[in-house]
C-alpha cells in the first residue's frame, strides 16, 4: 500500500533493506513535461470553478514562513482583459517609439520565433486581448524586521552591506509567489487549458494595470497570465541535466 502511493512520485528511491531502485512516476513526469506555455487560444469561455480550483491548489506551493504573500485575480470580464491588454500594448508602442530602442535593436525576438529567424521589425503584437481568461498574480509587501537591521548595520559593516545585497537576489516574497504560479501552470495543464506566464506585458505598464484593477496599497502585481482552451502546440526543448546539475558527493 505505501509503495504504491510512493510509486507515483517520480525518481524517488525507496531503499529496500539495502536495496536502492528507482520507481517511475509516469504521470507525473508526463504532466510536467508536455505542459508548454500556449499563446493562441480558443474563442471558447473557460469555467470560473476550473480556475478557482487551479488557484486554490496553487496556494498549497511552498512559500517563505508560510506567510502566503500570494493574490490571485482571476478576470473572465471581457472588457476587463482588454484594457490589460491594450495597456500593455500602449507601453510597448510607447517604449518602441524611444530612439534608445532603434539603437538596442527593437524588442528581443519572440520566444516562439525559430532559432536563426529575423526578429520581426515591428513590435509583434500581442495576442492577450484574445484569451478568454487572465489570472494577475499579486505579491502583498510584507516588513521583514531582520531586513531593517541588516540595512541600518549596513551603513557601518562591509558584511551587512553584502547581506543587504544577497537579500535582493535571495526575494523570498518573489520566490514564494514563483512557486504558486509553476503549481497554478501544472495544474491548468492538468485541467486541459493552456497558459502563459508572462512578465514581459507588465513591464511597460505595471502601474497603469494595477490601477485598472484597484489593487492596493502594500501589493505588486508580479505576473499576468492569459488562460484558455490551447489553439496551439508548441513542442518544448531542454538543456540535458548534465548541464544545469552537478552532484556533490
Ligand atoms: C518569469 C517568467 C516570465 C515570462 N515572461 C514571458 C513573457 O513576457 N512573454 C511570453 O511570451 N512568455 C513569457 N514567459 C514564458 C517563457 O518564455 C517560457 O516558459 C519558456 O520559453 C519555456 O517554454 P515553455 O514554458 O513552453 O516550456 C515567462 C516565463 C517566466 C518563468
Amino acid at each position: 500500500m505505501f509503495v504504491n502511493i510512493i510509486a507515483v512520485i517520480h525518481n524517488i528511491y525507496l531503499t529496500v533493506g539495502t536495496e536502492v531502485c528507482i520507481v517511475e512516476t509516469t504521470e507525473l513526469a508526463n504532466l510536467i513535461k508536455d505542459r508548454r506555455s500556449i499563446r493562441a487560444w480558443e474563442d471558447k469561455p473557460v469555467p470560473e470553478e476550473l480556475l478557482l480550483q487551479a488557484v486554490e491548489l496553487a496556494t498549497w506551493a511552498p512559500n517563505g514562513a508560510n506567510a502566503q504573500l500570494w493574490y490571485f485575480y482571476i478576470v473572465l470580464d471581457k472588457s476587463t482583459i482588454k484594457s490589460v491588454a491594450d495597456a500593455a500594448q500602449a507601453g510597448r508602442d510607447t517604449m518602441a517609439s524611444w530612439p534608445e530602442m532603434a539603437q538596442a535593436g527593437g524588442f528581443p525576438r519572440p520566444a516562439s520565433t525559430p532559432p536563426g529567424a529575423s526578429a520581426p521589425a515591428a513590435p509583434r503584437r500581442m495576442p492577450l486581448g484574445d484569451a478568454p481568461a487572465m489570472i494577475l498574480v499579486g505579491a502583498r509587501k510584507r516588513e521583514n524586521p531582520m531586513d531593517k537591521v541588516i540595512s541600518e548595520r549596513a551603513k557601518v559593516d562591509e558584511k551587512a552591506t553584502e547581506m543587504l545585497q544577497w537579500g535582493s537576489v535571495l526575494n523570498p516574497r518573489i520566490q514564494s509567489v514563483s512557486a504558486g504560479i509553476a503549481y497554478l501552470l501544472l495544474v491548468l495543464h492538468q485541467m486541459g487549458l493552456g497558459a502563459t506566464w508572462m512578465t514581459g506585458p507588465l513591464a511597460q505598464s505595471k502601474g497603469d494595470v494595477e490601477k485598472i484593477l484597484k489593487v492596493p496599497d502594500g501589493m505588486d502585481i508580479v505576473a499576468l497570465i492569459p488562460v484558455g482552451y490551447p489553439a496551439d502546440s508548441p513542442t518544448g526543448q531542454r538543456r540535458p541535466v548534465s548541464e544545469v546539475c552537478e552532484i556533490i558527493k
